[in-house]
């Protein structure tokens, strides 16, 4: 939620910050903004709207080339998406230049302050406060670095922070508390983003900061310490993929070749984690086994995309451990006084690690004593760094809006670890866990063939682009991808869609089916649960009868569904556990394609960001 890119060296600074906001604008779209320092002072430019509205102003308009800059790219929240809320926010002179990403809670008191002192200031943002503070403070100690430190000790609430000064033309500043931040480290020249995505062309050594640390960059290198002045230790890591995997690679959108990526991402989540004889090593979790054996309750907590794996997770876990678990909200989680203790072992899951309400959540089990355990895609981010143990999903950047192979990893996660306490725990046989190790093996190939067979689904939502409504029913496991796949569906066609348990339909949602409204059922294998097939196929039956347009997902050889599918999509035959992992593929194309006939941009859907740092 909002991107930011700050840049000192040789190169064009307008250049690598707009190349590093082109990497960021998943984070937020409304509005972007660049200052450069050059000859002396301070030049920058900034626009409503997407990237490519101030591009084109810049090309009209061009700022002097200079080799220190910085750029945002904004997800609203304090003040409307206009050019004047725009970052960067300035001081009166027009000395300072500052970008944001987070909410700084008491920005009113702090403007009102400044006001009394009679600066004037020009946005409804509560960024512009820093540009103030940080001018006067400027004015005191003719340090930008110490200036920063100096104002981020007045804010309260969750920043990061990087600005510029003109008298200090070669140096820029950043400041991070609970959003993100990384330094990228070059030859002759370093970076600061919200993510290594906006550098990682330049260079893939990267440091990550902690909470309250302050950092300078100059071309020479970088220097790191708290809020007070002292330094700080600082680690540096070496980024595993490249540019080419934050690229489109060919096609039309991320989402789509996000979606392509699934058996990989599947596969990559497995690797290293299967011994060769089959059974599990999770040692990487470090978690001790007697606290692992003494573990009475899970909690997942997630939002999102991520919320619906952990719903699915749940089947798994307590069939697999028998311990019972709850899945929550994150963003409701620590309101309700959770019954949390040093036996709790929650889980929380999350793509970005930066989601600010899972972010809270965690600090709230840790501080009622529960083991905190992140599965995340982005190494190194907030929520693994303050967890207990860390287990990385890899699927690799995930750039649309939308999550798909985060999801699909998400849930191979998890897997690994309800397995993992059945085995530390013996509530299952090392047979048994090798017999479902390879099953998951198998899904990555699994997912490759429904990936093939996509094209009728293509065709089937195209047709329905002029629908308003798509209901999606599930039972057991296939109820959470009911709801997933209605979460895609709103979040990308921005259509009314519901996802309800199949069952639950005659208690109410039945009286939503009108002649001919798609509603889409995934349908448990006749296999194994064969009480539940038989259940949802008079569920299909109920509906049809009511003149719904049913579009049946439904395993291979199911000839049961046959007569009641308006629209079959096949999927293979997997054991029920691991059904959403190829039920939830055909959702993801259908939302997606949908989406895109009816004119949407699938990776940056309206009002929404793909890392929500505000609760
Ligand atoms: C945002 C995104 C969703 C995502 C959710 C959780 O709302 O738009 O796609 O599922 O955040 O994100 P996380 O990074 O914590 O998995």
């Amino acid at each position: 939620m909002c991107g930011i890119v700050g840049y000192v060296g040789s190169q064009s600074a307008l250049d690598v910050v707009l190349a590093g906001l082109r990497r960021l604008e998943y984070r937020g779209y409304d509005s972007a903004g660049v200052a450069v320092l050059a000859d002396g002072g301070l030049a920058s430019a900034r626009k409503a709207g997407k990237l490519a509205n101030l591009e084109k102003a810049l090309a009209e308009r061009p700022l002097p080339a200079g080799a220190t800059g910085i750029g945002h790219t904004r997800w609203a929240t304090h003040g409307g998406p206009t050019d004047a809320n725009a970052h960067p926010h300035h001081d009166n002179a027009g000395r300072v230049a500052v970008v944001h990403n987070g909410i700084i809670e008491n920005f009113a008191e702090l403007r009102a302050e400044l006001a009394d002192r009679g600066h004037v200031l020009a946005s409804e943002t509560d960024t512009e406060v820093v540009a103030h503070l940080l001018a006067e403070e400027f004015s005191g100690c003719a340090d930008l670095t110490e200036a920063m430190r100096l104002v981020c000790r007045r804010l309260q609430g969750a920043f990061t922070l990087v600005a510029v000064h003109a008298d200090e033309p070669d140096v820029v500043v950043g400041a991070r508390r609970n959003s993100p931040l990384v330094v990228g480290v070059g030859e002759g020249e370093a970076f600061l983003a919200s993510d290594v995505a906006a550098f990682i062309e330049h260079t893939r050594s990267a440091i990550e900061l902690g909470q309250d640390q302050v950092v300078e960059l100059r071309r020479d290198g970088v220097s790191v310490t708290d809020f007070d002045g002292r330094p700080a230790d600082v680690r540096t890591y070496h980024v595993d993929w490249d540019a080419s995997a934050a690229e489109k690679g060919g096609y039309a959108s991320f989402m789509l070749k996000e979606i392509a990526e699934q058996p990989k991402a599947v596969a990559d989540t497995l690797l290293g984690r299967i011994g060769v004889d089959g059974a599990l090593t999770l040692d990487e979790l470090r978690i001790p086994a007697a606290v692992l054996k003494a573990v009475d309750k899970v909690v997942i907590v997630a939002c999102g995309t991520a919320f619906h794996a952990g719903l699915i997770a749940k089947y798994a876990i307590e069939h697999w451990t028998r311990i019972p678990c709850e899945v929550e909200l994150a963003s409701e989680f620590r309101y309700r006084d959770p019954i949390l203790g040093g036996r709790s072992l929650v889980i929380a899951v999350s793509q970005s690690g930066e989601t600010m309400d899972t972010l809270m959540a965690l600090r709230h089990a840790r501080e009622q004593g529960a083991t905190v355990l992140a599965i995340c895609n982005t190494n190194g981010a907030t929520i693994p760094r303050e967890s207990d143990a860390v287990l990385y999903t890899h699927a690799g950047p995930e750039v649309a809006v939308a999550s798909t192979k985060a999801f699909l990893t998400q849930l191979v996660a998890c897997y690994l670890v309800a397995l993992y306490l059945g085995q530390v725990r013996g509530t299952k046989w090392g047979d048994e866990i090798r017999a479902v190790i390879r099953d998951l093996a198998a899904i990555s190939g699994e997912v490759g063939r429904v990936l093939e067979t996509m094209e009728p689904v293509r065709e089937l939502a195209r047709s329905l682009s002029g629908k308003k409504t798509v209901l999606f029913l599930g039972r057991h496991v296939g109820y959470p991808v009911a709801l997933e796949g209605a979460l895609k569906l709103k979040e990308l066609a921005y259509m009314h869609a519901e996802g309800f348990a199949a069952g639950e339909l005659k208690h109410g949602p039945i009286a939503l089916i009108e002649d001919d409204l798609p509603v889409v059922v995934v349908v448990p294998s006749p296999r194994g649960r064969s009480v539940l097939h038989d259940k949802i196929v008079s569920n299909i039956q109920e509906i049809r009868a009511r003149g719904a347009r049913t579009i049946v997902i439904a395993e291979e050889g199911d000839e049961a569904v046959v007569p009641y599918a308006d629209h079959l999509v096949r999927i293979p035959a997997t054991p029920t556990l691991l059904q959403p992992l190829v039920a939830t593929v055909p959702l993801q194309v259908f939302a997606c394609e949908l989406a895109t006939a009816r004119g949407n941009e699938v990776d940056q859907p309206r009002n929404l960001a793909k890392s929500v740092t505000v609760e």
